[in-house]
């Protein structure tokens, strides 16, 4: 069996070190290379101590494509990651973006250049079958029952709110449809903050606190009853792998970007 021969950028990192142990844990892929600038020149094996774990760490995305991977995974920061997407579709790579925070914008000029060059991207903002889940039931949910609400819950020294997980769910909710007020904003008697931001078209809480890790709940209410739909993270990146690794396989089918995770399962 022919391997596939991954690059994951962001190696070394929270998310990235967990997801190259557990390519390594696969017979269907190859790691050929990592990219770290602190780490440049060694292997990974040297880093997260894992003997057989052989692969070269490159400190640029274009040294590491000179190993000539089917698949780049993206797993560093916001600001780079749209370059070096970009590199990896002219270097002939499928990609998977992990990294979060890359504008509607960047996604666009990603999508004129996968299209020209006949590649596939994939891009999903939480790995995490769980959450993808729960995303699936929620739309499900928003279509029978109008009025909704999420509250998200993180560790107090989260800074960017609402989480990604919370964003990427009213964004999904609002193609079922905006969710209804009975108050609107405008009349309530208090301060507005108390109701949340409001999110394309879901009102938002993020609640910050030392004892919570990562849980968001989805909250469907109706007349004398209502459904609770609630995701809790642990504080390892294991939860991102097996997700991460089904997109690794599923993207040399796409051509162009694709969200989410829900776009290559069967439900
Ligand atoms: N989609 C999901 O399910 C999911 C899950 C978890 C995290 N994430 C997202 O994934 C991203 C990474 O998160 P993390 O917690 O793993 O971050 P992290 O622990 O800070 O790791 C970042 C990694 O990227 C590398 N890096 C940073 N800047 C770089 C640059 N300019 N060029 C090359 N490599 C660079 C770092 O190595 P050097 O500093 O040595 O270069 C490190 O290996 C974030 O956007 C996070 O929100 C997504």
């Amino acid at each position: 069996m022919n391997k596939l021969k991954i690059c994951v950028a962001g190696a070394t990192g929270w998310a990235g070190s967990e997801l190259s142990r557990g390519i390594f844990g696969v017979n269907d892929m190859e790691l050929v290379a990592a990219v770290s600038r602190r780490f440049a020149g060694k292997t990974l094996s040297e880093v997260l101590g894992i003997e057989k774990l052989t692969s070269p760490i490159f400190g640029t995305v274009e040294e590491a494509l000179s190993t000539n991977p089917d698949v780049f995974v993206e797993y560093t920061k916001p600001e780079v990651a749209k370059s070096h997407v970009l590199s990896a579709l002219r270097g002939g790579a499928h990609v998977v973006i992990g990294t979060s925070g890359m504008s509607s914008e960047d996604y666009d000029k990603v999508n004129k250049v996968a299209e020209e060059v006949n590649r596939g991207v994939l891009a999903v903002g939480n790995f995490a079958l769980t959450v993808v889940l729960l995303q699936k039931f929620a739309e499900m949910a928003a279509r029978y029952i109008p009025e909704w609400e999420i509250i998200e819950y993180a560790h107090a020294d989260k800074k960017d709110v609402p989480s990604g997980t919370a964003r990427e769910l009213a964004n999904r909710l609002s193609n079922v449809r905006e969710a209804r007020l009975a108050v609107p904003l405008s009349e309530i008697d208090g301060p507005i903050e108390s109701r949340g931001a409001r999110l394309q078209g879901t009102q938002v809480h993020s609640i910050r606190l030392p004892g919570y890790v990562i849980s968001i709940d989805a909250i469907f209410g109706m007349p004398d009853q209502k459904l609770i739909l609630r995701h809790e993270s642990g504080s390892s990146a294991v939860p991102y792998v097996n997700g991460a690794l089904l997109a690794i396989r599923e993207v040399g089918k796409l051509v162009g970007v694709h969200r989410g995770l829900d776009s290559v399962m069967k439900f």
